[in-house]
């Protein structure tokens, strides 16, 4: 075993060989991309990734992760906590300079230069937003905490020294609301689960779904302040049958405020039992993965429990991770649910070993992939 390691090692480029090939790649994708094809976009940003990664040497990625990322992260969000980037958002097409914005937020002009020496003013009409905000604010008061404290103090409950649950113990602190918007900021740019090149929703389930008055054609189960159920209903608004949102009862109460009223809004717990029996489609996103095994398999059969064999679905929108080759998002992702919520991302494997090994009467009928780098699929799922 070599007792020292050579330097260039850390000052080399990873893989300077494939540089030429990307870049050729990307001049030719380039060339031809329609600013609306946006899975051509995201093919695009792949390539200009991997080229990153190829020239950039072991060193500047440590720097990047280590030093840069929390630089980076800590002035994005305190020009969110200052209102840079919303002062920033009204003159977007003018040119601003340090010493108005400081006047403006009556701030020393020194405590801007960090946030501004990086050219994010393109930046700030997104972060003005509420649900972007709500997501760097997240960041700062939720996730880097429990993240950084990896691995001494897993999950967030222990790192925060309590026994609730994450969603539990977020709400005690007032950070309830602040977690259902930020989900409005984590689904931006992603492709919802009823887009057809995800999931053909009209023959899958609108074909065959019984149209009397009183039945229910789809619940968003812990749905959150009702996002997909909202797009859903927009998509089909006069297609017979309820559409049902449901969620803790604390959550519902701020749903209601905003949710268009032909959407049934109900307070549900979902290790209880279902209350909605027999409908076409029992609706998930981003539930599983906030859940260990043991929790996910409650949920599952309360859900089974409900459903009409050879009618409902169950319709899970969540990450299926590979095995090899994973996208990076889906991995820190991974990260995040073991440090926040003693859960997971899953592999295919994981999956079957969850709906179909553990007995709870439900096979998987097929797993839609979404091409953008597969960050969220649709698994379809019936009574046996
Ligand atoms: C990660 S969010 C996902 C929300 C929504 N599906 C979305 O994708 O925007 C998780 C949701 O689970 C809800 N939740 C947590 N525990 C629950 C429980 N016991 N019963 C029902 N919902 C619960 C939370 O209130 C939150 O809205």
């Amino acid at each position: 075993m070599r007792d020292q390691i050579d330097i260039k090692l850390a000052t080399s480029p990873n893989d300077i060989s494939a540089v030429s090939n990307l870049a050729a790649g990307i001049s030719s994708l380039a060339s031809t991309l329609d600013k609306n094809d946006d899975a051509a976009r995201h093919t695009l940003l792949l390539k200009a990734r991997t080229l990153v990664q190829a020239l950039e040497t072991p060193g500047e990625t440590m720097i990047k992760h280590t030093w840069a990322q929390p630089g980076v992260a800590a002035g994005l969000i305190s020009g969110v906590d200052t209102g840079l980037w919303t002062i920033m958002a009204k003159h977007v097409d003018e040119p601003q300079k340090v010493n108005d914005l400081a006047d403006s937020l009556d701030m020393e002009p020194l405590l801007l230069v960090p946030e501004l020496t990086s050219d994010w003013g393109w930046l700030s009409g997104s972060v003005a937003q509420g649900a972007v905000r709500s997501s760097f604010t997240n960041s700062r008061d939720i996730t880097m905490g429990a993240t950084l404290l990896i691995p001494q103090t897993i999950p967030l409950q222990m790192a925060y020294g309590n026994e609730q649950n994450c969603f539990e113990y977020l709400r005690s602190i007032g950070y309830g609301q602040q977690v259902n918007n930020h989900m409005g900021g984590y689904r931006q740019g992603r492709l919802p689960w009823i887009h057809p090149s995800i999931y053909p929703v009209e023959t899958t389930i609108l074909a065959g779904a019984d149209t009397s008055p009183d039945t229910t054609l789809i619940v968003d189960v812990a749905g959150g302040l009702g996002h997909d159920i909202s797009e859903f209903q927009r998509m089909y608004p006069n297609h017979p049958g309820k559409f049902v949102l449901q969620d803790l009862p604390v959550v519902i109460a701020d749903a209601e405020k905003t949710i268009d009223p032909r959407i049934e809004c109900m307070g549900h717990d979902f290790l209880a039992e279902q209350p909605i029996k027999g409908a076409r489609a029992y609706f998930m996103h981003s539930i599983m993965h906030d859940w260990p095994d043991n929790v996910c398999q409650n949920i599952l059969e309360r859900l089974a429990e409900a459903m009409k064999p050879g009618y409902s679905k169950l319709l899970i929108f969540d990450c299926v991770i590979p095995r090899t080759g994973a996208y990076w998002e889906n991995t820190a992702g991974d990260t995040l649910m073991m440090t926040q919520l003693c859960a997971l991302e899953r592999t295919e494997e994981n999956w079957y070993d969850l709906i179909e090994r553990s007995g709870l009467g439900l096979r998987i009928v097929k797993i839609w992939r979404c091409n953008q780098s597969d960050v969220e699929n649709l698994i379809e799922c019936e009574p046996v």
